[in-house]
């Protein structure tokens, strides 16, 4: 089973898991993410991912939170997240947080289409990200999401397109751009076309892309949610993603979402 996951994620760039929590699970986060009920980013979504984090909820008095984040602990032992990692890594890995939160039904926009490690708003780079400095990102629903309604969206296969630019980057063989938007990541392929016929030996992956993008909105300003590669996953399934595909993130429009997720890299770059 495993094996088969690591796969998929390698060929596509993401994989989804019904039923990755079992019912009695899936009640126990649900509660837990609803007690806090706390927005994306704000310091209660995030959770212990050391001993001594986790020791300070002790030292504080805050069982609550300390048995809370225990719990989370454990669903990741249990599904053995940490072995996922290191298996898809290949490498000793490092979790980097664990976060819950709690997203208001909302017409609010969301993220774009876009890619990470990608020098989102930077212009002066002294020091380029080492092609194998990326995440893989554990998504895991507690409420019903569906395409336009809280799922996430992927280019299949585009992951291998964003190794290719890290690795371009990092060693000089193409010129310094950000390529966090689409746009941008559609303009780095165009401007160095050689380059990545060199390095794919066909044009067959970057044809693909081109065919996938060709209708998604690349307007950075105006976020328009779209239903392509997004999934329909019931509570309790799973996303698992590398972040260096392109990616968008979509509004809850119908219900309100509950999400919690486990993000994991690779614990030193040589
Ligand atoms: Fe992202």
């Amino acid at each position: 089973m495993e094996e088969k996951i690591i796969q998929e994620i390698k060929d596509k760039g993401i994989v989804k898991i019904d039923n990755f929590l079992d019912k009695y699970e899936l009640s126990e986060l649900s509660n837990i993410v609803s007690y806090y009920s706390a927005p994306k980013n704000d310091p209660k979504s995030y959770f212990p991912v050391n001993f001594w984090t986790l020791m300070l909820k002790i030292l504080k008095l805050d069982l609550k939170r300390f048995f809370h984040s225990l719990y989370l602990w454990k669903i990741k032992d249990k599904k053995k997240l940490d072995r996922l990692a290191a298996n898809f890594f290949c490498k000793k890995i490092k979790l980097n947080f664990i976060d819950a939160y709690y997203s208001k039904k909302s017409e609010l926009a969301i993220l774009p289409w876009h890619t990470d490690q990608a020098y989102h708003g930077k212009r002066e780079i002294t020091e380029f990200n080492h092609p194998d400095k990326f995440f893989l990102k554990i998504f895991i629903y507690l409420t019903d999401v569906s395409p336009n309604n809280g799922c996430m969206s992927y280019v299949p296969g585009s992951h291998k397109i964003g190794f290719a630019i890290r690795k371009a980057i990092y060693n000089k063989k193409i010129p310094y751009q950000p390529y966090w938007s689409l746009r941008d990541f559609k303009k780095i392929l165009n401007d160095n076309q050689t380059y990545f016929l060199d390095y794919f030996k066909d044009t067959n992956l970057i044809d693909d892309f081109f065919k996938k993008i060709k209708d998604l909105d690349l307007n950075e300003k105006k976020v328009i949610t779209e239903g392509k590669f997004s999934y329909k996953a019931k509570a309790g399934s799973a996303i698992i993603f590398d972040e260096g595909g392109v990616h968008q993130g979509s509004k809850p429009q119908f219900n309100d979402r509950m999400v919690l997720r486990y993000l994991y890299s690779p614990k030193k770059i040589t």
